[in-house]
């Protein structure tokens, strides 16, 4: 009876499968075998409540009531909480409704939902993890005290009054673990949207410099995504290449204008400031903790680098240039010979893809896997560059994309 799996229970106590849902979307599959391995809540647990039950029920404004006046004077909470008469009074009657839930032995979807939104309120406050951890033991604390006046009251042996208190405490736990997992959620979808805020204006950036349309940068990102599916990368890393690849020229924002808007061929010298963009590239990025800019930071240095040593800036050779690297080298050089230019008009596909043939048969500037996979998805390549062409038609850009 004891090994029950607690999601059984839940369900045994009124969650429904859309709530059963909601549980598995919230908690990794491994999270759930963690709680069932490690804290074990059980049929046994459900019936040791079952005894204070009734007792227990109207202590739940009580409980609510102390728990959320002693942390309203704490000194992180206290601007909050006062900014907003009605925040406070919301929070209890939240908590209280949950802890009815709790004690009723009644784990339906209100109360799923209202442990979901205690983790968020906790969120939104801006508690710290650590003043987390501290509120939640002040909390089970409480709990339990009113677990042990029940006991003594419904006239529990000790030993029955000790096993409520475990009962209960793996519950909290268990409840917490919901908590503290929307709270993170949350926490990761801001930073998320954060990383995507600075994305788009390093985008802005760019653009802004470069003659290259977004479109250009819309092309790469996406041609860089199908060439990573065909060589076999997994769907998280397709997808940090499909956001870091728009970054591969960055490091333009660091060239003088006259080199970087010139309508002619640069000269020697011109080239070789020009060449500097990777490296400015380079530098802009690699400080950032996000995995994206960091992706950022390589293609941004790497997609000069030609397969058999002879691009810049460090000449590396093979797979000593970073996958990514590689990917986007092909993307970019297909969109460059394929767009429209101010010195040339728009390459036809099919020429593009003989330069590329014959360029690969005197020397190696592409990674052949990489070519292969181009080639494996050029249809649906082909289908993306007409999707984008067509909401936002493609402007003139300037020579240096060949270089
Ligand atoms: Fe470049
Ligand atoms: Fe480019």
């Amino acid at each position: 009876m004891d090994d029950i799996r607690f999601k059984e229970i839940l369900k045994d106590c009124g969650l429904s499968a859309k709530g059963i849902g909601e549980l598995n979307g919230l908690l990794l599959e491994s999270r759930i075998e963690l709680l069932n391995s490690v804290i074990n809540f059980s049929r046994g647990d459900v019936d040791n409540l079952a005894k204070i039950k009734s007792c227990m029920e109207n202590s739940a404004n009580e409980i609510s009531d102390a728990f959320y006046n002693r942390i309203a004077g704490i000194e992180e909470l206290k601007e909050k909480l006062s900014a907003d008469a009605n925040l406070l009074e919301q929070l209890k009657l939240t908590n209280a409704d949950y802890l009815k839930s709790l004690f009723e032995l009644n784990y339906d979807e209100n109360y799923f939902k209202n442990t979901i939104a205690i983790g968020l309120a906790h969120n939104i406050l801006g508690v710290s993890p650590s003043i987390y951890i501290v509120l939640y033991g002040y909390y089970a604390n409480l709990v339990s005290s009113f677990v042990l006046k029940c006991s003594q009251k419904t006239g529990l042996s000790l030993i029955d009054t000790l096993k409520n208190v475990n009962s209960i405490q793996k519950k909290l736990t268990i409840d917490t673990t919901f908590a503290i997992e929307s709270y993170y959620k949350k926490s990761m979808d801001d930073n998320y949207k954060t990383e995507q805020q600075t994305l788009g204006m390093l985008m802005s950036i760019a653009e802004y410099k470069d003659m290259d349309t977004g479109n250009h940068i819309a092309r790469v990102s996406n041609y860089s995504r199908i060439i990573a599916k065909n060589i076999g990368l997994d769907g998280l890393h397709q997808e940090r290449i499909f956001y870091s690849s728009p970054m591969h020229d960055i490091g333009k924002v660091g060239i003088p204008d006259n080199i970087i808007l010139k309508q002619g061929k640069l000269t020697e010298p011109e080239y070789e400031i020009m060449k500097m963009h990777c490296n400015i590239g380079y530098d802009i990025l690699k400080n950032s903790n996000s995995p994206i800019l960091k992706d950022g930071s390589i293609i941004a240095a790497s997609h000069h680098e030609n397969f058999d040593g002879s691009g810049y800036p460090f000449g590396l050779k093979g797979e000593k240039i970073p996958i990514e690297g590689r990917i986007c080298k092909v993307a970019d050089v297909f969109d460059a010979l394929v767009s429209k230019r101010c010195y040339k008009p728009a390459m036809p596909v099919e020429s593009a893809i003989e330069i590329m043939n014959r360029e690969m048969q005197s020397k190696e500037i592409f990674d052949p896997d990489c070519f292969n996979a181009f080639f494996k998805g050029l249809d649906e390549i082909m289908e993306v560059k007409k999707g984008i062409d067509k909401n936002s038609p493609s402007a003139p850009a300037d020579s240096s994309m060949l270089q």
